[in-house]
């Protein structure tokens, strides 16, 4: 079908953003004022100083100004040529470099304190990829508030999070640190996290700078190799993955950082297409960019730049604000500006956006608003960050299998196994990100069970990995060792139920740990074949940082139990889930593969034109595997039921269309259900995906009880990017579907006028 330009509705993103940008106020104006007095006090190294961010120097009984670079720091830090630190924590390490800074310096200028506060400090959080499954937006706000009053309590002001990658290849580590495969809900939890991080305002005593990551396409690392080449068009870029960065910008995000991979060739870093057209002139985003850790000085392995002074040109020219251990601003960026190369207007711009965001977070009042030691004694491991952890934990369990109703088990029962070596794990379910966190600090799923009474028996069966693992030893699986399998098996063969705790070490999934496989690792699908073939009554309990192909299981283990690395209160939140105390809620965000052949593998694929079997052959798919995942995006099961009925469009004086459903638990217990809307525009001037997600309700309902439930659709949802970034809203036909899942949903015809 063709469309006249007539019917065509060209809006400019510029104009149509899903959350209204950020207005300058007029204390945004007095801070401007600042800048604009400071800077112009300031000498072109001072300037260029604040652009340069280290990695920590600080030893824990003081300065290390002996060797070689710390000694440069150091030297860097007195003369007002440090405008950030990374990997410096505690209110006397933060506290003692802070006053070299202010007090040592000719302009006093405080320093910006920065961490990876992913999912937690002390308090671990589930990893984002789980807790995105909970699809509670206040939750996942709360995680990330409660993320930052601990920081703030150990000095931080700054975290570089949320990490917002759309994600869509489980092979990829990183696909734990984000919110999974969808645009839609990718950029409401990237929005929820950034408010929850900075809090009402930047000034407030818990509030930390957020750090939207990594701009852009990092998750589309060709094979699922992380730092590997991202290939996508204009198109994917505007429509899958700058949503979620551009909801950051929208909620407030005081930074973005850049990312390692190349997009058309050019690194982020160097990339002034993202930096300077689309973030900061489209988006009218005021923050700064910080380059991803050596991103920098990594264009010359790319082949992009020649040598150092040109990566601080290449990087500098196309909008990196402050440059993360490349130490190419600090070298160069002076004689670049003395011969022309970069204009002091660029210095200036940068300079002014970082010391913008030192005003907003109050440190020019108080350089020492992170650093006090009641707050550092009182605040981390707080019982009621625990009691929020568990909360979360629980709500991010996804209950992927239950026949026969084997769950929930009876507290009384006699005669129940735990077999596997993730069952006593206190490490693993912390996630690969702990920068604050202690070691061992998890509850066990055995530990838990423990506590609540139940009556186990354990067996280990097999050893996950050999030897010790931590950050960052590559893991070590153990590919050999069976001489556990006898015991568990004996144990199995006289028990009435057996719970298997089986999946990844903590540190198989996370940055530079990517896998060609997807299976469970090592010898844990032998051990639990071995275990099914004298009792098939298992519950199979998987902590992962990624989906992972499990068919076997599927078709096998009658009950299977989603739970991720759940952080502080692991063990807890399953024991709850396993035992009934808890109805699980949780829906996955990440399509679950068959078998690792068909990932990259998600919901909202474009239609191809053989997307059915008009031949047997010629048509798109696989000679030896369905086409479809084993769990979908959106999936998960409850120990109620649900039922959708009464489902009705009606158009809205407005142009809007009002959809309504009515859910009904028609189970017998109280549960929640994530009620999900899907949109599909039949036919476009481009190629649409299958299903879009465009709206989701997350409803408690008593048994029996129903609610009647509405969304409202409008151009917003009904409109896409073009290749050229233009969003556009063409009349036509639509499908409007509503469901549980993405695979089971009502549908409607609709005409979109
Ligand atoms: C990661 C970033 C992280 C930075 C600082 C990099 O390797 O890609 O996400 O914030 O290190 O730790």
């Amino acid at each position: 079908m063709e469309f006249s330009l007539l019917r065509k509705l060209f809006l400019f993103s510029f104009f149509l953003p899903s959350f209204s940008l950020a207005q300058s106020t007029s204390s945004d104006a007095s801070i401007d004022q600042k800048v604009a007095s400071l800077l112009s006090k300031m000498t072109l190294e001072e300037k260029i100083g604040q652009m340069n961010q280290y990695n920590g120097f600080w030893e824990s009984t003081g300065p290390a100004p002996k060797e070689g670079s710390a000694k440069l720091k150091y030297e860097h830090l007195k003369k007002g040529w440090v405008g950030a630190v990374l990997n410096v924590t505690g209110v006397d390490n933060v506290r003692r470099l802070q006053e070299i800074a202010v007090k040592e310096s000719r302009l006093g200028i405080p320093m910006l304190f920065g961490s990876d506060v992913v999912h937690g400090y002390k308090t671990l959080f589930p990893i984002p990829l789980a807790e995105s499954a909970s699809w509670d937006l206040n939750a996942i706000e709360r995680s990330a508030r409660l993320a930052a009053v601990e920081a703030a309590a150990v000095g931080i002001n700054w975290t570089f999070a949320p990490m917002v990658d759309i994600s869509r290849d489980a092979r990829w580590g990183r696909v734990m640190e984000g919110a999974g495969e969808d645009p839609y809900l990718g950029a409401k939890i990237a929005f929820h996290r950034v408010k929850g991080f900075q809090g009402e305002n930047l000034a407030l005593p818990t509030s930390i700078a957020a750090c939207a990551k990594h701009f852009a396409g990092y998750g589309f690392a060709e094979s699922g190799k992380d730092y590997n080449t991202v290939d996508i068009g204009t198109y994917t870029l505007y429509n899958t993955v700058l949503p979620p960065f551009k909801a950051a910008a929208a909620a407030g995000a005081a930074t973005f950082m850049n990312s390692f991979n190349i997009l058309n060739g050019v690194p982020s870093t160097a990339n002034a297409f993202l930096q300077r057209d689309i973030l900061k002139k489209q988006w009218g985003f005021k923050g700064f960019v910080v380059s991803d850790w050596g991103s920098g000085a990594e264009m010359m392995d790319h082949g992009f730049a020649k040598d150092l002074k040109d990566v601080a040109k290449l990087a500098a020219n196309a909008g990196s604000d402050m440059d993360m251990e490349s130490y190419a601003f600090i070298a160069h960026l002076k004689s670049l500006v003395e011969e022309g190369q970069v204009d002091i207007k660029v210095i200036d711009e940068a300079v002014s956006r970082i010391l913008r965001v030192k005003y907003q977070l109050g440190l020019f009042d108080n350089p020492y608003k992170y650093c006090d030691k009641r707050q550092e004694k009182t605040k981390l491991y707080h019982p009621d960050h625990m009691a929020a952890a568990l909360d979360m934990a629980k709500k991010s369990i996804v209950l992927l299998k239950n026949q026969g109703n084997l769950l929930p088990l009876n507290k009384s029962q006699k005669n129940i196994a735990v077999i596997g070596p993730l069952a006593t794990d206190k490490n693993s379910p912390l996630g690969n990100w702990r920068v604050g966190s202690d070691d061992h600090t998890a509850t066990a799923v055995t530990e838990a069970l423990t506590a609540s009474k139940i009556n186990y028996t354990y067996e280990k069966g097999v050893e996950l990995v050999r030897g010790k693992t931590s950050f960052p030893d590559p893991v070590d699986l153990n590919m050999t060792d069976t001489a556990g399998f006898s015991q568990a098996i004996a144990l199995a063969k006289n028990s009435e139920v057996v719970i298997m705790v089986l999946g990844e070490h903590g540190m198989q999934s996370g940055e530079g740990r990517s896998r060609a496989s997807l299976d469970l690792p090592g010898l844990q699908q032998e051990l639990l074949e071995a275990v099914y073939q004298v009792n098939k009554n298992i519950v199979l309990v998987l902590m992962n940082g990624r989906p992972l192909s499990i068919t076997w299981a599927d078709q096998h283990i009658p009950a299977i139990v989603e739970a991720w690395q759940l952080g502080t209160t692991s063990g807890t939140a399953i024991a709850e889930v396993l035992f009934g105390d808890y109805n699980p809620s949780g829906k996955l965000t990440m399509s679950f593969p068959r078998s690792v052949g068909q990932v990259p593998i998600y919901y909202n694929h474009y239609k191809t034109g053989r997307p059915g079997p008009k031949s047997e052959v010629f048509w798109s798919h696989y000679n030896d595997e369905s086409n479809k995942p084993l769990y979908p995006f959106g999936y998960g099961l409850s120990y109620t039921t649900f039922s959708y009925t009464d489902f009705e469009l009606l158009e809205q004086p407005s142009g809007q269309v009002r959809v309504s459903v009515k859910l009904t638990n028609t189970g017998s217990r109280a549960g929640e259900e994530v009620v999900q809307l899907y949109l599909h525009d039949k036919v476009a001037s481009q190629v649409r995906p299958v299903k879009e997600l465009k709206g989701f309700q997350k409803v408690s309902l008593a048994p029996g009880e129903s609610k009647m439930l509405v969304f409202e659709l409008g151009s917003n949802e009904f409109g896409f990017y073009d290749p050229l970034g233009n969003f556009v809203v063409e009349p036509g036909e639509f499908e409007i579907m509503v469901g549980g899942s993405s695979e089971n949903l009502l549908r409607r015809n609709w005409s979109y006028k």
